[in-house]
């Protein structure tokens, strides 16, 4: 069975409340259930964390190593400057997509720059909710052709 981790980063954990103009009113709590509703009837395990604290968010990302098929991270704000969860994405090999609700291209000059991205997989942003999700169907997606290409088995 797949396995994927979600990470939120700081600030995630007061969605809902915090400029919903930019943020919408679902609650990280929204989210989380709207993703393991997908996972699963997909069929796959999911499991989720949120810190507004960058060194559990690079142990998280540690300890994800040989347990995970895929990380989906939302850094936040330290998706602009923080190098060390960078080095943590970049030493573990665990593939993450890195999300963002808003669209930080259009957004401040500051969030134009991600310094995660050249380290992930792909990226998706500006879908609000959906930017979670995308990244999830693209998840379910990769697991799906890799057990196609391992001959179908599955260790049912
Ligand atoms: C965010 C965008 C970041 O620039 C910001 O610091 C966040 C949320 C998003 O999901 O749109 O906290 O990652």
């Amino acid at each position: 069975m797949g396995k994927v981790l979600v990470l939120h980063g700081p600030n995630l954990n007061l969605l809902g409340t915090r400029e919903p103009e930019i943020y919408g009113y679902t609650t990280l709590a929204d989210i989380n259930r709207m993703m393991a509703a997908r996972a699963q009837e997909a069929g796959i395990a999911i499991d989720f964390f949120q810190s507004n604290h960058e060194g559990a968010l690079v142990d998280a990302i540690q300890e994800a190593r040989g347990r995970y098929d895929f990380i989906i991270f939302n850094a936040a704000a330290y998706t602009h400057y923080s190098i060390a969860l960078r080095d943590a994405i970049a030493a573990v090999k665990v593939p993450v997509i890195e999300v963002h609700l808003s669209n930080i291209h259009q957004r401040e000059e500051f969030r134009h720059t991600s310094v995660l991205a050249p380290v992930a997989l792909g990226q998706v942003c500006g879908l609000g909710v959906d930017s979670y999700l995308a990244a999830l169907e693209a998840v379910i997606h990769k697991l799906a052709a890799e057990e196609e290409q391992d001959g179908g088995q599955t260790d049912a």
